[in-house]
């Protein structure tokens, strides 16, 4: 394996820290958008370092701040390959498919989603259809925005409420679930006026929180199954990974969550999840690596909640855990990554 000048691609933006304005352009975030905030203050990003420098490539960062001088500078970087880590460009969460669009365009090979996966998997209204069309089971639900329903299947409560292409579990707390009509309007209103964002109604799932991290391309490989047991969450609140759950360390819910390698799990129902995993990960064109969000119900059946593609990376991480309980070690599973999208090429 060749020595590689490996650029981690990140982005910053810090809304209280707005850059001026001239002679610089730079691009607004969009109204209502909220930043990711972060599970652990330690990036991956340093983790991925080292262990590219233990690889024997050469790292280095590049950082995307929303200004045109940054992208130009991409353009000029040398990299033999760019590790993607971005999330928005400009504090707007759906560029991200545009800065894999720019890399396809300056020819830099580039680890994780095209611009095809980060949209599809994005709007989570289309991701659910092209579920549908491969029969993959995926909970039935409606999208609203401002009083006109794109679609609607003839869904029942209980219903959670999300807009319709956030991550990190931005605007899902304790409010999304709702069991009634009057909770359901106000809760489509929020999402209306918190996002500027069509609210995505679906039946929820009561079940078990499991995740799938895949690795490959042509033959991808689902790594052994990690559960988000919600069970402990306080009564008389729902059992859903919110805000709280992934980022809020001082809160209860952070603190009585955790994420495990799911080990009771049948033969039959760990297939049925890695199948399922598997082919919402082809359908939406996943690359390279990849976390199928899902949910099991008491009654065995597996329906996909969501598609990340470039899920988190830090050693911490549900995909990290995944592979080290496919006994990669965190060098290993960053060499994959590598190798496969060095081998993808463009
Ligand atoms: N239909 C559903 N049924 C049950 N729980 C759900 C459903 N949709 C979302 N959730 C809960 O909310 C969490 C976040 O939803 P998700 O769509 O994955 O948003 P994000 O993209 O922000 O991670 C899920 O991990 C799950 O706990
Ligand atoms: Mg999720």
């Amino acid at each position: 394996m060749a020595n590689l000048k490996v650029t981690i691609l990140h982005d910053v933006w810090e809304e209280d820290n707005v850059p001026e304005p001239e002679p610089v352009k730079v691009v607004s975030a969009k109204k209502g958008k909220r930043r990711r905030k972060k599970k652990d203050p330690l990036h991956d990003r340093e983790e991925i370092f080292e262990a590219l420098t233990k690889l024997g490539h050469e790292p280095s960062y590049h950082v995307l701040d929303g200004k045109n001088q940054s992208l130009l500078a991409l353009a000029k970087c040398g990299a033999d390959l760019i590790f993607n880590l971005t999330e928005s460009y400009a504090g707007d969460d759906t560029m991200d498919k545009n800065i894999a669009a720019y890399l396809d365009l300056l020819h830099i090979p580039y680890t994780g989603g095209g611009p095809q996966a980060l949209y599809l998997a994005q709007d989570k209204s289309l991701a659910k259809k092209i579920f549908d069309f491969h029969k993959i089971k995926t909970p039935d639900f409606a999208t609203s925005y401002k009083g006109r329903t794109d679609h609607s299947h003839d869904i029942e409560f209980p219903l959670i409420v999300k807009p319709v292409s956030e991550d990190g579990s931005i605007g899902i707390d304790n409010g999304s679930v709702v069991e009634s009509v009057k909770e359901l309007m106000e809760r489509i209103h929020y999402i209306h006026e918190e996002f500027d964002s069509p609210a995505l109604i679906e039946e929820f799932i009561e079940g078990r929180e499991i995740y799938a991290a895949i690795l490959g391309n042509d033959n991808p490989e689902v790594l052994p199954l990690i559960e988000l047991d919600l069970s402990k969450l306080p009564k008389g609140t729902p059992r859903i990974a919110g805000q709280d759950v992934k980022f809020f360390r001082d809160s209860e819910a952070y603190k009585v969550t955790k994420s495990a390698v799911a080990e009771d799990l049948d033969e039959e129902t760990t297939k049925k999840l890695q199948g399922t995993a598997r082919a919402a990960y082809r359908a939406l064109k996943l690359r390279d690596y990849g976390r199928i969000d899902m949910r099991l119900n008491k009654k065995g059946e597996v329906y996909v909640i969501e598609a990340n593609p470039n899920p988190w990376l830090a050693s911490g991480a549900e995909f990290a855990m995944a592979a080290k309980k496919a006994e990669y070690s965190y060098t290993q599973m960053i060499d994959k990554i590598v190798e496969l999208a060095r081998a993808r090429g463009m």
